[in-house]
């Protein structure tokens, strides 16, 4: 089926990944959330760009590869094909690019950019003395450490990582970022959807209302970064050089045309990097009189045992651990399902595997295994045409409708966690149809055998109708019922928007089960 487009352009990214270490669920969470939008909006039309990648430069990456005696570049190379490209297939995303910051399209445009800004007046030189904490790669202001315990004792930590904290004292280049406080409140303001979750907006417009400093924009300490085009006794500050992944990866200094068709990008951060994109980006951006994001939305963070699950703390998981029970679809339903995507949300093996077995095994793929075997019991394989209506059967074709745009509603709110919800909807209603109207008893009555027709066409349709909503979501079961439903190319070319209209005609093939019972639970 060939793709329309209503012409909406949406470029959706992920924060980029730190290569010190390999992923955990926690970035492979944004990365679904990701991929699920960058989906939905493909299916509806939209010229859409899924865009993540590797953040390389910076002394944590490069302490680590010292302490693994390699250069940084060979350790990031290694990391990056060895761990956080695999990632994508593990948990099945479909970006359309992948950006690492030591690629030559970054690195020069990093430059031109900072260079446009030290041009037009927005780059000093000054000095700094601060507390900073390279788990992070930032500055820590006072009030963001904490007085440190056990082998910490008497130093000062940090209150994300629990590491003490460094006193650092450095001639550097700065950022004039505190002339853009006023934009920057105006454009809360304005925009109010720019932050988001409300909680988000909140904080930053707090933090920015308390005052904003220049930025260090440069380290001269060490060399493991974007060379300072004016000075190349400096490299760029990480964060600084990581930020212009979003506009040098479509095109920014090189490809205008690509620029001005894929930015302004929809950005997807948890809640930790927020000041990054909703303060210090947007202002860099302005300076550059480059447009500002799209929106940027903070996620809330996975805990384990009640606290941020983490590697540095041992607590991470990694997502193979679960896909290689689970599989890929029931990863990226349960954290987008279970979890109301703008807060945080505890993981449990005990949750992960009770909705699997209710809502995937038992709900889905339970309908979807009986409806076709009665197909094919019945019917010969054949899929009946419908016969007069009832309101049961109404109720089932109005459920698929409302779902399908309210499903799409919820998705440009980015409430992926209610898209599904409404889906299941039809799910939980189709479940509910089938032990009514008993199509097993019907089929024993030849006078009920239109009545046998109508209710299979009805649940036929409705599994069709579910095949295409929940598409993005469950790549793998959707393409395999797709398949055993007859419908035509693939489920993912089949417009989102319009899932309801799908009629079903021809045969149906047996279906085996698509999530298989898992009996012991994983740990
Ligand atoms: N390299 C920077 C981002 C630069 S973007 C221009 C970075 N990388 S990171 O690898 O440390 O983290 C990436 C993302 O993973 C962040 O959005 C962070 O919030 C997220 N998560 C890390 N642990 C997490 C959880 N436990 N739960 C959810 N997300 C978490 O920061």
């Amino acid at each position: 089926m060939e793709r329309m487009s209503d012409g909406s352009s949406f470029f959706v990214t992920t924060p980029i990944f730190y290569v010190n270490d390999v992923p955990h669920i926690g970035h492979a969470y944004t990365e679904v959330a990701a991929d699920v939008l960058a989906r939905w909006h493909r299916q509806r039309g939209d010229d859409t760009w899924f865009l993540t990648g590797t953040d390389e430069h910076g002394q944590k990456i490069l302490r680590t590869a010292t302490a693994n005696g390699v250069t940084p570049q060979e350790w990031a190379d290694k990391l990056v094909e060895e761990a956080w490209k695999p990632l994508l297939e593990t948990i099945d995303l479909s970006n359309d690019d992948f950006i690492r910051t030591t690629e030559k399209r970054h690195e020069e445009n990093v430059q031109k950019f900072l260079q446009h800004l030290y041009d037009t007046g927005y780059i000093y030189t000054g000095e700094y003395e601060g507390f900073y904490c390279v788990g992070c790669e930032e500055y820590k202001q006072p009030g963001d450490l904490l007085d440190g315990e056990g082998d910490y004792a008497g130093q000062k930590v940090c209150a994300i990582h629990s590491k003490p904290v460094e006193l650092l004292h450095e001639k550097n280049y700065f950022f004039k970022m505190s002339a853009f406080a006023e934009q920057l409140l105006a454009l809360y303001e304005e925009r109010p959807d720019f932050v988001q979750p409300e909680s988000a907006r909140n904080e930053v417009m707090s933090f920015v209302r308390s005052g904003l400093d220049d930025l260090s924009i440069s380290r001269s300490s060490f060399d493991w970064g974007v060379k300072v085009p004016w000075d190349e006794s400096h490299v760029v500050y990480v964060w600084f050089d990581a930020l212009l992944n979003y506009v040098t990866a479509v095109g920014y200094g090189q490809d205008d045309a690509e620029f001005e068709r894929r930015w302004p990008a929809t950005h997807l951060v948890g809640k930790d990097i927020l000041r990054f994109h909703a303060v210090i980006w947007p202002a860099m951006l302005m300076a550059a009189g480059l447009q500002v994001p799209h929106r940027v939305f903070g996620h809330g963070w996975l805990l384990v045992g009640g606290e941020k699950m983490s590697k540095s703390k041992l607590t991470g998981i990694a997502p193979t651990q679960i896909t290689d029970t689970f599989g890929s679809d029931a990863f990226r339903y349960y954290f987008l399902r279970a979890i109301h995507f703008g807060q945080d949300g505890s993981f449990s093996w005990e949750d992960l595997h009770a909705r699997y077995t209710s809502e995937l095994a038992n709900g889905f793929g339970n309908l979807a295994s009986r409806v076709i075997a009665m197909v094919n019991r019945y019917c010969d394989g054949v899929i009946p045409a419908a016969g007069d209506m009832t309101d049961a059967d109404a109720a089932i074709r109005a459920i698929e409708r409302t779902a399908t745009a309210t499903a799409s509603i919820a998705i440009d709110r980015l409430a992926i966690h209610e898209a599904i919800g409404t889906v299941w909807e039809l799910v939980d209603a189709l479940n509910g149809y089938i032990t009514e109207q008993e199509p097993w008893a019907l089929a024993k009555d030849p006078e009920k055998r239109e009545r046998l027709e109508t209710v299979l066409n009805t649940a036929v349709r409705g599994l069709g109708t579910l095949a295409v909503l929940l598409s993005p979501v469950l790549t793998k079961a959707t393409a395999t019922l797709w398949t055993a439903l007859g419908g035509d190319g693939a489920v993912q070319d089949v417009r989102i928007d319009q899932a309801w209209e799908w009629t079903g005609s021809g045969t149906v093939t047996p279906l085996e089960a698509l999530f298989p019972r898992i009996e012991t639970s994983a740990e």
